[in-house]
């Protein structure tokens, strides 16, 4: 992998957007003022040395982070987010994130567990990082040094490796291990042969079920919003992290199949949804559990499964109406997975059309039109134009004049049945 030899802030700043490059100068300027030593770091440094756009703003502060980023924020006319417990914070100020970490040690004291964090020197912040291509950092104030990197993270960013900086990184924090996945498919790196062997020996001791849902769903979140969720989720299988997770995931049938389409039809739900595709109900909701997945997700991988189930009805149904009415409620985003899904070529074409045919099932009339018409506010306007919605859907009504007249029957129809209700007859 080609690696810029040098690299200075200037450089870095040369290269941002208006936005970030006045942020970052913010951040130098008041720096500089307070005498306060801080360091970009992580991911900005490991780009801008890959030549690669800086889109994160990730700052590591000697001293009390916090009370920096109030004065920046401040200086930014920015919104401030404080994480006490880790003596981090956030600037956000128009459209450009800015995070400061204090520079910190950790020490684990159950895998898994959330370190217990103690301010340090930038050298303690280096080393106690996951990977040797995230630990280096470029002064900010006091300027004058290069890159600092006591790891060896320039040399595994030419060699192209992902590397742990030391034997119990996965023990103490075994997301690590999706990240590793995540960062070798995004930059097409290697994992190293001794970070490999590390990884097989947490994942086969179990260690990966400390882990709270919570955190594995954030990383499962930000495989799904790389450029290709695709390759990092099939490697995470393969490696049998995901099983790691849950057991139920070891099933990666949905993922294979989906990783035949072509990516640039494939989005974040699509693959998140294809988790869920060989899972039953049961299995389906222990996962949901497990990542804690809010609402709209979940219910996409709940219709996901129902779609499975309900394949043989799709595929009989030659009605569009009765497919409306039986895909009533379901998530589009589990009906255009399942379309790709699907290894019944009728289901994949019922399914691809069905957002187009519900398109076209809206009526030309409207409700209002339906009470100038002679309907009575209340249910029976959604019960005709419902009525006129199948019959559209169906082919046995085109145009508005047809709608129109459909329409007028129907009206007359339930005008009827509202005299009957009055003498005490039918109801509508
Ligand atoms: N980090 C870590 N262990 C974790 C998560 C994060 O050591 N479980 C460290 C890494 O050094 C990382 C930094 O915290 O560089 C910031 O984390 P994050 O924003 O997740 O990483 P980025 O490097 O910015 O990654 P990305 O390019 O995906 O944004």
């Amino acid at each position: 992998m080609k690696v810029r030899s040098n690299l200075s802030l200037d450089s870095i700043a040369a290269g941002l957007d208006a936005g970030r490059r006045s942020a970052l100068e913010a951040v130098r300027h008041l720096a500089e003022e307070e005498g306060v030593p801080v360091f970009l770091v992580g991911g900005p440094v490991r780009d801008a040395l890959l030549g690669m756009p800086v889109l994160d703003l990730d700052f590591s502060v000697v001293g009390d982070a916090t009370a920096f980023a109030s004065r920046l924020r401040d200086r930014l006319a920015g919104r401030l987010t404080v994480h006490p417990q880790f003596s981090t914070a956030t600037v956000n100020s128009q459209g450009v994130r800015v995070d400061l970490v204090t520079a910190r040690s950790e020490t684990y004291r159950n895998p898994g567990a959330l370190p217990i964090v103690k301010p340090g020197s930038i050298g303690d912040d280096l080393v106690r990082r996951d990977f040797t291509i995230n630990a280096m950092a470029l002064p900010v104030s006091p300027e004058g040094t290069g890159v600092l990197d006591s790891s060896g993270g320039l040399d595994d960013l030419q060699r192209g490796v992902i590397k742990i900086l030391h034997g119990r990184s996965f023990v103490d924090d075994p997301t690590r291990m999706l990240r590793a996945v995540r960062y070798e498919q995004r930059f097409g790196f290697r994992i190293d042969s001794g970070t490999m062997i590390s990884l097989a020996a947490v994942r086969d001791a179990g260690l990966m079920e400390s882990v709270s849902g919570d955190r594995w769903r954030h990383e499962l979140e930000r495989i799904l919003e790389e450029g290709r969720p695709g390759p990092p989720l099939l490697r995470a299988m393969e490696l049998g992290l995901l099983e790691g997770i849950h057991p139920a995931l070891s099933k990666g049938d949905g993922l294979r199949r989906l990783a035949t389409q072509p990516p640039e039809s494939v989005g974040p739900h699509h693959w998140l949804a294809s988790l869920f595709a060989s899972l039953s109900e049961a299995e389906g909701e222990g996962v949901i559990e497990k990542f804690r997945l809010p609402g709209s997700r979940a219910d996409i991988a709940r219709d996901t499964i129902l779609l499975r189930d309900s394949e043989g009805a799709i595929s009989d149904t030659d009605s569009a109406s009765e497919l409306v009415r039986m895909l009533s409620g379901v998530r589009p985003e589990a009906v255009s997975t399942w379309a790709m899904l699907t290894e019944n070529p009728r289901v994949a074409a019922v399914l691809g059309q069905f957002p187009e045919k519900l398109r076209c099932a809206k009526t030309a009339l409207s409700g209002r039109e339906l009470l100038a018409m002679g309907v009575p506010e209340g249910p029976a306007v959604g019960t005709i134009l419902g009525r006129i919605r199948e019959a559209r859907l169906d082919g046995l009504v085109n145009g508005e004049e047809e709608e129109r007249a459909l329409a007028l029957s129907l009206v007359s129809e339930c005008q009827a049945a509202l005299r009957g209700r009055d003498d005490g007859r039918d109801t509508y």
